[in-house]
């Protein structure tokens, strides 16, 4: 029998930091806002800082670099905490929900290949997690980011590090990759940005949801 699917999208913004990824991230929700009874939507972001419970907690203190952790340690703690996520977010693509996601397994790759750990290794461990449909990557140089207010604060916020983390980026690009170029006003990023993620919502509702690794 012909199986019928009509899922959610999974929407996934990733970028340097300071790119304007949650900034665009928050606009794309407000949007989403005025048409959810067509398209329900539900926000989530990587990490995520609540202290809801130990793994959390180790990457907050991680990341303020109030705790050390040899690469892979800390790899494989981000890892945990989406693999954590993995059926939840199954569960809300499922029934129709589109979820739009500040930084997620890509992330992951290129920051931990950045400090020296195989991309291939790192892209391993995210097996079996939900793929994204559609990865809207905000293209900003690690030399324009650093002009940005903020910039240099927390762990991995030096430029020559941004660089590398660029450089992984561009090696994990295919198909389902948007590149928008973050020098552009917040107002034509955010239509760019609209007019993908509905095409993909749509394109998507009849397709299985597929996984890295399949
Ligand atoms: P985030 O809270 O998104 O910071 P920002 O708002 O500045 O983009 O992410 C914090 C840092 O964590 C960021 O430098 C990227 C890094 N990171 C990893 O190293 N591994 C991961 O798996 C994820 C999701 C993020």
């Amino acid at each position: 029998m012909e199986q019928r699917y009509v899922r959610g999208a999974l929407i996934v913004f990733e970028g340097l930091d300071r790119s304007g990824k949650t900034t665009q991230v928050n606009r794309l929700l407000q949007d989403l806002e005025g048409t959810k009874e067509r398209y329900p939507y539900r926000g989530m972001r990587f990490p995520d800082r609540t202290p809801a419970n130990p793994i959390n907690i180790e990457i907050c203190d991680y990341l303020s670099k109030k705790k050390e952790l040899p690469a892979r340690e800390a790899h494989l703690l981000f890892t945990k905490q989406r693999q954590n996520q993995k059926d939840e977010m199954e569960r809300f693509l499922q029934n129709g929900t589109t979820l739009v996601v500040d930084r997620y397994s890509h992330s992951g790759a290129a920051y931990s290949a950045a400090k020296g750990l195989p991309l291939d290794w790192c892209m391993a461990q995210e097996e079996g997690l939900p793929k994204p449909d559609l990865v809207i990557f905000l293209d900003l140089f690690a030399d324009i980011a650093k002009n940005r207010s903020g910039f240099g604060e927390e762990r991995f916020e030096e430029e020559p590090f941004q660089k590398r983390v660029y450089e992984q980026y561009m090696q994990l690009q295919d198909e389902t990759w948007l590149r928008v170029n973050a020098s552009k006003t917040e107002e034509e990023i955010a239509a760019e940005v609209r007019q993908a993620v509905l095409r993909v919502i749509e394109e998507c509702r009849e397709k299985p949801i597929s996984h890295f690794g399949d």
